[in-house]
């Protein structure tokens, strides 16, 4: 079955495992992210500059990254306990705010065959290096999940994505609460301030409630549903000068394979 066959056939389950976001605090020390932020340079296979998100990054073989990295997988395996062998994601440098968007398989992987029987799990993402160290980089995590492609959300025509493989979605659909009940996909954006959210529209915004923000901080890890909708945030009064560079990476379970 394909990627979204599967998501609808295991829709239940899939919702089964939503849960609010949370921090992994001091996940990684010292050592471990000075390593991280050298593999990624290391091992990289080409260097991607996403114009229309203001991003550069080290194109790396994520799950090859957590085979060979043991270490890595041994760690997110105390946390999740049992997760598939497939995983996507990438690192990134970037001083700019990243629009809503959901980080999932896109519809270009969907057709390849690992996607196959794979649904999706949780995700991570977690700061490598900020500058300043105490740089204001947060994270919105909305209430709004989809069960889906990986997606960037955008009414307002602001961002092409002509260098990205997430779909655009000029209009939202889809939109479910923690417990899998359909949420509208309008509102009065009243979680949304210019200073907020400088890379997302007040138009662009409408669909979406903040469940929780969270600030970045080197070594912590955030972990929230891989169907969860989030955004960069810039909570009133804070700075936003900063560069930061990360890491995603998503997380799946493995369903079996039915051949049609
Ligand atoms: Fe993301």
């Amino acid at each position: 079955m394909s990627y979204i066959e599967n998501c609808n056939t295991h829709r239940q389950a899939i919702i089964d495992r939503f849960e609010s976001p949370y921090v992994l605090e001091n996940f990684f020390n010292k050592k471990e992210i000075e390593k991280l932020i050298t593999f990624q340079f290391q091992n990289a296979d080409r260097v991607k500059a996403q114009i229309s998100s203001g991003n550069i990054q080290s194109v790396i073989d994520v799950p090859g990254m957590m085979k060979t990295q043991k270490w890595m997988n041994d760690k997110f395996k105390e946390v999740f306990s049992d997760y598939s062998r497939c995983h996507t994601g990438n690192f990134y440098i970037t001083n700019q705010h990243h629009d809503a968007h959901v980080d999932l398989i896109s519809e270009k992987e969907g057709l390849e065959h690992w996607a196959h029987n794979q649904i999706p799990f949780k995700s991570v993402v977690f700061p490598l290096y900020l500058s300043p160290l105490n740089a204001e980089c947060h994270t919105a995590f909305m209430k709004q999940r989809r069960i889906g492609y990986a997606a960037t959300f955008d009414k307002s025509s602001r961002s092409e994505q002509k260098d990205s493989d997430y779909k655009l979605y000029r209009e939202y659909d889809g939109f479910i609460d923690i417990n899998g009940n359909p949420l509208p996909t309008t509102n009065n954006s009243e979680d949304w301030t210019e200073s907020k959210y400088p890379s997302i529209t007040k138009e662009s915004f409408s669909g979406f409630t903040e469940e929780m923000v969270i600030k970045q901080r080197v070594g912590d890890v955030m972990v929230f549903d891989a169907c969860q909708v989030h955004a960069s945030c810039q909570p009133e009064g804070t700075k936003d000068r900063w560069l930061k560079n990360g890491m995603n990476i998503q997380f799946y379970k493995t369903v079996p394979t039915i051949d049609k």
